[in-house]
């Protein structure tokens, strides 16, 4: 395998020479070059959807032995089988990497974000990493998905354990599992989902973190509650298959309403804020249908959790999951999680911040590596965004408001794209065939992909200032940096702000590889790098010119959040919002997008589906959407000691590995087992409580 790597390194080297050299005259759009050959390391063992679990009744079920002797037998705790549904999901052995497994142990995550609270439901964010994966579970699941076969490719069944559609498929009937409970012993049942839909996604005050709004669900859409276990949505369209990707990670994983409903607006005297701040990072035993439920929080430091004893998956033994007892987040940074993963004292990392390949590539190849890394697919890409809004979203001053009109111009994002040399950008984070020159859109090697509907802008400065000129952009008074015509800001130079996170290497690196390529245009940009969370608000508030980010994850599989692939609402879009006055002002071609986006929701039928990705895809590059900068593949590393890890797990395909890996399934040999746990034979305390209780 490093024998493979070296030639391909080689081969790379070769030709990225060419394909940089400069060209004398002017430069016309063309199709992306092929990427260069990096095979994904690991093949999923495909299987059908039915081969991996089913709900039923098991004539008895077992938990560790402490929670029994210190929780059940003490009267703390009612005993497991009244705690597990009437059928449990009941993951099949066959299914499992390596068969069913033992109890005890922890996986020590490492995380760069940080927790607002725990108010997904209102926005929050826990930190990322696998956090927000880990608690709130969502009525189908798609990250195991990448191991289905192709002829059976839906979402997986998890709190909605079956669905039927109405015969003119226009309606879609959800039924919930039954008898399951909240980490607190609450009942699980149609009045958290319909909560979570009444007052969050159709609630316009309130976002949920990964931004559900009516729009996801298609236009028009509604639900209504049919019974305790069922709810029922009535669509504009017929059978549009799309929603089953909606009702996962994301964006359908209802809370516990029991909890969340006294302080939501509706319901109390609270703000928005106030309700949105309801539940902060201290707040323990937030109720959750996930594996493990927070019990510790130390700021900048550490969030433990502890298995959640109402968890409602079972082995096929009968063994209540998780496997493991406890979970870990250490709060630290990105690039320390790829460190801490490949020395062994971190578990798991999703490799995906280039500058640091060569180096945990070199360490896992050694024989007593504690970790193994397996690359997967490009699916990791940066763009350049402008801010799209004329009209006001953000309050541009005056000076923003010069850029928003020049971002509106496609002849200055042409010059923008044209004066990017990717193939410098992608080198400049790693050498070797890990990048690819990346237009913006779909990305080679996805299914909904099409070569020919990708219009790509090569490199070429020269070219790149002819299009600053038809953008009536030129250098006025000679200090190297184009003007302004002289009627607007007085003639002045251009001066850009650009927005990015400063938690990740890569986005720092490329954000100021593309401020050099753009000084070299001769326009002049300030950088603005936030921390993560900081970013995001002021990402969705407008206010930036342009940011350089990595991408929203739907533009790899495109079935899920497919509504954020264009400014489909007032609040779906990163870089195009409605203004205060909820009007949004749609260049002609953001319209185009919208209407195929909105025919791709509805549609069912395959190849037409195929067809309106590669019209999105061609009016999305050619009319520069975003501006694409570099495309390469991540690799899952985790620690040696795990078993039942699924073959070829990509790092994200429909989700982010954290979730593909089914980390209730994972668990630790007994003769492999560490001695890492924080609060042993502990379990999570009541809502609001102090912490791990004995
Ligand atoms: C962050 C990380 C990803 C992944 C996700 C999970 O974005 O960068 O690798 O862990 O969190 O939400
Ligand atoms: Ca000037």
């Amino acid at each position: 395998m490093k024998q493979r790597y070296g030639t391909a390194l080689a081969v790379m080297l070769l030709s990225g020479t060419a394909a940089s050299a400069v060209m004398a005259q002017s430069v016309t759009p063309t199709t992306p070059p092929d990427p260069p050959d990096f095979a994904a390391q690991g093949e999923p063992n495909f299987v059908n959807r039915e081969e991996i679990f089913e709900y039923m009744a098991l004539d008895s079920y077992s938990e560790p032995e402490w929670i029994t002797t210190n929780f059940v037998e003490t009267g703390k705790l009612p005993p497991v089988e009244e705690r597990l549904p009437t059928a449990p999901l009941v993951y099949k052995a066959a299914n499992m990497p390596d068969g069913t497994g033992a109890y005890g142990d922890v996986m020590r995550h490492v995380i760069g974000g940080r927790p607002e609270g725990w108010n997904y439901f209102a926005g929050n964010t826990q930190g990322w990493g696998g956090i927000d994966i880990g608690l709130y579970e969502c009525l189908t699941r798609t990250g195991p998905v990448f191991q289905i076969n192709p002829d059976d490719l839906e979402p997986l069944p998890n709190l909605a354990t079956s669905w039927d559609w109405s015969e003119d498929g226009t309606q879609l009937t959800v039924h919930l599992i039954e008898g399951a409970k909240w980490s607190d012993g609450d009942p699980f049942d149609a009045e958290d989902v319909m909560f979570y839909w009444d007052n969050h996604v159709m609630d316009p005050q309130v976002t949920p973190l990964n931004g559900a709004s009516p729009e996801t669900f298609g236009a028009g859409t509604t639900l209504e509650q049919v019974d305790d276990y069922t709810v029922k949505f009535t669509f504009q369209t017929s059978h549009p298959e799309a929603v089953l990707y909606q009702m996962a990670y994301g964006t359908f994983c209802p809370g516990p309403s029991h909890i969340l409903k006294p302080e939501h607006p509706e319901f109390s005297d609270n703000s928005y804020e106030d309700y949105r701040n309801a539940f902060p990072p201290d707040y323990m035993g937030f109720p959750v249908m996930g594996a493990w439920v927070p019990v510790e929080y130390r700021p900048d430091d550490i969030i433990v959790m502890r298995r959640n004893p109402y968890y409602w998956k079972v082995d096929e033994n009968g063994n209540q999951l998780p496997y493991l007892d406890e979970m870990q987040y250490k709060l630290s940074t990105w690039a320390d999680r790829d460190v801490q993963a490949v020395a062994g004292t971190g578990d798991f990392s999703n490799l995906e911040q280039a500058e640091n390949y060569v180096e945990a590539l070199r360490r896992s190849a050694e024989d007593d590596a504690p970790a193994r890394l397996e690359f997967g697919p490009r699916i990791i890409g940066y763009s350049l965004y402008p801010n799209l809004s004329g009209n006001g979203w953000g309050q541009p001053d005056e000076r923003a408001q010069a850029i928003r009109d020049l971002n509106r111009n496609l002849d200055f994002r042409k010059a923008i794209t044209t004066a990017i040399d990717r193939q410098r950008l992608g080198n400049s984070l790693v050498k070797g065939p890990f990048t690819a020159i990346y237009p913006g859109g779909l990305y080679s090697g996805t299914s909904y992909y099409d070569q020919d509907s990708t219009v790509y802008y090569p490199y070429d400065l020269a070219t790149a200032k002819e299009y600053l000129k038809a953008a009536g952009l030129e250098d006025t008074d000679g200090d190297g940096f184009v003007n302004h015509p002289a009627d607007v800001l007085d003639g002045q130079n251009v001066q850009m702000t650009l927005l990015a996170t400063n938690d990740y290497q890569t986005d720092k690196n490329l954000a100021e590889g593309v401020v050099a390529m753009l000084e070299e245009l001769g326009i002049r940009v300030a950088l603005n790098t936030l921390s993560g969370n900081d970013r995001d608000a002021t990402r969705d508030s407008g206010r930036y010119d342009w940011m350089v980010m990595r991408n929203p994850t739907e533009l790899i599989t495109v079935v899920q959040r497919t509504d954020q692939l264009a400014p489909v609402g007032p609040r779906t879009s990163f870089n195009h919002r409605a203004n205060d006055a909820g009007e949004m002002d749609l260049l002609p071609f953001e319209q185009e997008m919208v209407d195929l986006i909105n025919q791709f929701i509805a549609s069912d039928d395959g190849n037409e589906r195929k067809e309106i990705m590669k019209n999105y895809q061609k009016v999305r590059t050619e009319n520069l959407y975003g501006i694409g900068l570099t495309q390469y593949p991540g690799a899952l590393i985790i620690n040696k000691r795990f078993s039942n890890i699924p073959p070829g797990t990509p790092i994200f395909m429909y989700n982010w590995a954290e979730d593909s890996i089914i980390r209730e399934r994972v668990y630790v040999a007994s003769d492999a087992q560490k001695d890492y746990e924080l609060h042993p034979q502990t379990l999570p305390p009541a809502p609001g409580g102090d912490g791990p209780v004995q």
